[in-house]
């Protein structure tokens, strides 16, 4: 399997922040790059990332299982993370993931058929003092309202 330029200067670079013997700890940082990427961990994903790291491809599979940020089926371009925990709960999350869910037409875990979104209602994001956080790719929203949730889907899909 190629990976971009950008993604091999990446690995790299990871791979030296492990000490020699232990670079298998690289393994979740390597999927997640990977499913940047190439939108999901894919069995060709897998196989790469486990023949790179000297681990069997069970081991890999073993660590998807458990992390629910590893997707093994494709995750919108914009990845709409709404947090329903206690805080984000208390001001208004239900709400937002509902609203969210309705707009595009999805659910929990689901992609639009067009591929520019993804939708996951998701524990809590470590921004509780700022609830209700709505997380897109790895940039946080937070304080959210529904007009500005309406607003940020919005300029979200004029990006395409
Ligand atoms: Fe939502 Fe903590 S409960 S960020």
């Amino acid at each position: 399997m190629t990976f971009s330029p950008q993604l091999e200067a990446k690995f790299a670079d990871l791979i030296t922040h492990y000490p020699e013997g232990r670079q298998k700890g690289a393994l979740i940082p390597m999927l997640l790059y990977a499913q940047d990427e190439v939108g999901a961990v894919t069995p060709e994903v897998i196989a790469e990332v486990a023949s790179r790291l000297n681990v069997k491809p069970v081991e890999v599979e073993e660590v998807i299982g458990y992390y629910t940020m590893l997707w093994r089926h494709k995750r919108g371009k914009h990845h709409i993370q709404v947090c329903t925990n206690l805080s984000c709960m208390l001001a208004g999350g239900e709400e937002l993931y509902a609203q969210v869910s309705k707009k595009l037409g999805i659910g929990h875990r689901e992609t639009t058929p067009d591929g520019q979104f993804s939708l996951e209602e998701t524990e809590c994001l470590g921004a509780c003092s700022w609830a209700p956080a709505v997380l897109v790719n790895y940039d946080f929203h937070m304080k959210m309202t529904p007009e500005k949730l309406d607003r940020l889907i919005e300029s979200l899909g004029s990006k395409q």
